[in-house]
């Protein structure tokens, strides 16, 4: 029997089967655009957000119909045995009779580690709290390799990096492309020690600053996220560094032609809608480019 593979963290990946996934991606990406397949036909993908979502759910719901596959799934929490009180571990065990591979999204870190080992099916961290998001990581590097240029890249991750799960597992990412990273935050908001340590031992250069204006006019790559209002144990923290970052037309004056701005989604008041005309901004083909990002991860673990 073969091994299942989840997939719950970015290091448990190599270079070679992240640039293997892009490039599985690109080939079905005309797939995502509107052709359908039967790649997945008869499989079936059950879908567990104990989180809201609307980007990951629904990529993933088009990507496996797209490849011929059908989608279970069990709805807002208040909806299912969780309101009874049912356990995590006991929910995945049942859904490995159900389906063939399972998406999970929870508030709690390493939850989805937790329900891998109770798992008879491949199980899909679709963010784990303020762990880590690897499938929003696949896309992000699919992006920056489309749109910009992934080896050496110069990325300035913005916001949140505390709570942020997109900037820690793509933080961890960029560390095996050679990236030199800025890594824009306010104090309370700086991205974890464990992390920053990580890169400096895969000899990763980082520069840390508060200031945005900073790092605008040598990047390739901005990547802001939202603050993570849900992650703060007090609102009166959350209201300290609410508003901290804002793109406008003219924070970008200072930006090279070529700068790419991205963001995992939703924004909230972090990007100005007068930039989403301006030739930076990528960040809704971003969003599309999980479709196909998914259907690879798909077609990987239930192929
Ligand atoms: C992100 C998440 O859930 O971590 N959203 C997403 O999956 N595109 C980012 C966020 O919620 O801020």
């Amino acid at each position: 029997m073969k091994p299942i593979r989840h997939v719950i963290n970015i290091q448990s990946f190599s270079r070679d089967e992240i640039d293997t996934i892009l490039d599985r991606a690109a080939q079905l990406e005309p797939i995502a655009h509107g052709t359908t397949s039967d790649i997945l036909s008869g499989r079936i993908l059950a879908t567990l957000f104990y989180e809201p979502s609307t980007r990951t759910r629904l990529s993933f719901d088009a990507a496996m119909k797209r490849l011929g596959g059908d989608v279970i799934d069990f709805g807002p929490t208040e909806g299912s045995s969780v309101a009874k009180g049912e356990n995590l571990a006991d929910t995945i065990s049942v859904m490995g009779g159900y389906a063939d591979a399972i998406v999970l999204r929870h508030p709690r870190e390493g939850a989805a580690r937790m329900a891998s080992e109770f798992s008879s099916v491949p199980v899909i961290n679709a963010g784990d709290g303020a762990g880590q998001h690897p499938t929003q990581t696949l896309l992000d590097l699919y992006t920056i390799r489309k749109e910009s240029k992934l080896n050496k890249v110069k990325i300035a991750l913005v916001g949140d990096l505390k709570y942020g799960r997109t900037v820690h597992s793509l933080a961890h990412a960029l560390s095996m492309y050679s990236a030199e990273i800025y890594l824009v935050a306010p104090d309370e908001l700086r991205m974890p020690d464990s992390i920053k340590t990580n890169l400096i031992e895969s000899g990763i250069r980082i520069t840390e600053t508060k200031d945005l204006d900073d790092v605008v006019g040598v990047v390739d790559v901005l990547y802001i996220t939202r603050i993570q209002k849900e992650r703060f144990p007090d609102p009166g923290e959350y209201q300290m560094v609410a508003c901290s970052y804002k793109i406008t037309e003219d924070t970008l004056k200072n930006a090279k032609d070529d700068l790419i701005i991205m963001h995992p989604l939703p924004r909230v008041g972090e990007i100005d809608p007068g930039v989403d005309k301006s030739r930076h901004a990528v960040y809704f083909k971003q969003s599309f480019y999980g479709v196909p990002v998914r259907m690879a991860i798909l077609s990987m673990v239930m192929g």
